[in-house]
């Protein structure tokens, strides 16, 4: 684990206060170590998208300044934070599974403290639930105020009664707290938060509020700090990244962001996600094929083929729009990576609107598909929508789906074999020793016999075999 450098270009208030809570936790935790013989463990279990990631990075910093180490299970822990995601039920029904799990624990161990935080959180029936079901639980947070978790733990010593703090709405972005990264060498950065879309199925804009941008100098300076501390790829962060800046006092464009962090010297990649296909810029496509760090791929979500299925889902866009767009995008950069994601079961979906959607998996040749069935969410336009499609139908749909994703994956994954690329070697190959895997540009796994000291280093590969979602290469020479 890294630990990135605390940035202190910008105390705010807020921050300042934190860090006095930090101080006083690190004090206790300093004097349980000297009578245990040991630090207190941590366990942060994080659900949902690369955003609840990153903010279990910055939790994570906040427990390590007070004194805690990461563990592996629950069962070793002395703090458990479970940072949940909302945007389908039986994500729900899982969390609830492992909170029900944790009363055996905390009866086993009393001085057990259990955080609850994320998406989850921010809606009304989950707390009453929570209130009522399981009284086992301390710390209740939002996603609004992660920032806040060390006056909340101290609220709850101090008081020894369980403590409940969600927020409506942001009040501020709290830019100077620590954040742990898990490879030295990339790391994510926030650059919008929210959403302002409602597309009607999604429960997102609801629990993670509107949208706001970070400052293009608060940006430009993380990603500056983090270069400086060995990070070679950035991942810039937001629900809609293309609706960045917008809303600023001088607004700026996210092509014209990503431009900037491109030339950032020593930043040897950067990506991002996720772009609407309604915002999706002709200037981010010029920008994207200029930059040779800008990686050429693209996580372009189209949810549903059927432009009357589309006009439901409030995406205001086409499907002949959408095939445009990744036509222009294609022109431009013919060897892009696009991913996208795929709703199945949307109220009133027809047979023949499912059409539409293989229709486009047929008409664009996709590195990856990530498919969900409907999950209907109390609170969203969908919700209440008459005709929800019955689950066999569903089911048989979703199946005819994933045949044809598979299918094509493994076409799409085949067609690397003799090329070669760049790759960024990340981690030891848990299955294989000698074995190392990382990511191509346009993200694909490869894995390669290597050394240790190539972690973190970009060197080319030849592709020699693979499956539907990996490939096997060989190292040719360092790039
Ligand atoms: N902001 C991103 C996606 C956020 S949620 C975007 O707009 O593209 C990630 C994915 O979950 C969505 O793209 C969608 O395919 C899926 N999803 C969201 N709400 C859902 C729901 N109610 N049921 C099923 N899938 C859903
Ligand atoms: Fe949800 Fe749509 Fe916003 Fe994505 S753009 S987070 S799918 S409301
Ligand atoms: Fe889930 Fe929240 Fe992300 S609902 S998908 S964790 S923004």
């Amino acid at each position: 684990m890294e630990r990135k450098p605390i940035i202190l270009n910008h105390d705010t208030d807020e921050g300042l206060r934190q860090k006095k809570y930090i101080e006083k936790l690190k004090q206790i935790n300093d004097r349980f170590e000297i009578e245990n013989g040991r630090k207190k463990k941590m366990h942060v279990a994080t659900f949902g998208c690369a955003m609840n990631f990153h903010d279990s990075e910055k939790l994570k910093g906040v427990l390590e300044e007070i004194g805690y180490v990461d563990c592996d299970t629950e069962t070793e822990a002395d703090f458990v934070v479970y940072n949940t995601c909302a945007v389908r039920e039986n994500a729900e029904q899982r969390v609830y599974g492992r909170i029900g799990r944790l009363k055996a624990l905390k009866r086993k161990n009393p001085d057990l403290i259990i955080a609850l935080c994320g998406c989850m959180m921010q809606q009304e029936t989950v707390i009453e639930t929570l209130k009522r079901s399981h009284r086992h639980v301390d710390i209740v947070f939002g996603t609004h105020n992660i920032y806040r978790l060390a006056e909340l733990l101290d609220t709850r010593l101090t008081t020894g009664k369980p403590v409940f703090d969600i927020w409506d709405s942001y009040k501020d972005i709290v830019e100077d707290l620590p954040t742990v990264r898990k490879h030295k060498f990339k790391s994510s950065v926030n650059i919008i938060f929210g959403c302002n879309n409602f597309c009607s199925y999604c429960i997102v804009p609801y629990v993670r509020g509107r949208e706001r941008s970070r400052s293009v100098e608060d940006i430009l300076e993380e990603v500056k700090t983090l270069v400086a501390d060995g990070v070679i790829e950035v991942t810039l962060l937001g629900q809609n990244v293309n609706s960045y800046g917008k809303n600023l006092d001088e607004p700026i464009s996210f092509a014209e962001l990503i431009s900037k962090i491109a030339e950032v010297e020593g930043l040897k990649r950067v990506r991002f996600m996720t772009s609407h296909p309604k915002d999706l810029s002709d200037e981010l496509i010029d920008v994207m094929a200029r930059y040779d760090n800008i990686c050429k791929s693209v996580h372009l979500p189209f949810q549903s083929g059927s432009t009357e299925i589309l006009d439901k889902m409030n995406r205001r866009y086409t499907k002949e729009s959408y095939l445009a767009l990744i036509g222009r995008i294609k022109a431009k950069m013919p060897d892009i990576a696009i991913s996208t994601d795929i709703i199945v079961g949307f109220p009133g979906e027809t047979e023949e609107d499912f059409l539409h959607t293989l229709d486009v998996l047929k008409q664009v040749e996709f590195d990856s598909v990530f498919t969900f069935i409907y999950s209907k969410r109390t609170g969203t336009p969908a919700a209440v929508l008459e005709d929800q499609i019955d689950e066999p139908v569903i089911k048989e749909r979703f199946n005819r789906l994933l045949d044809i994703v598979k299918d094509k994956a493994y076409i799409k994954s085949m067609a690397h074999i003799g090329n070669e690329y760049k790759i960024l070697i990340e981690q030891k190959n848990d299955q294989q020793e000698g074995m190392y895997t990382g990511r191509l540009d346009n993200g694909h796994l490869v894995h390669v016999y290597g050394t240790e000291d190539m972690i973190g280093q970009i060197h080319r590969v030849r592709i020699l075999s693979g499956k539907t979602f990996y490939l096997i290469g060989e190292i040719v020479n360092e790039g």
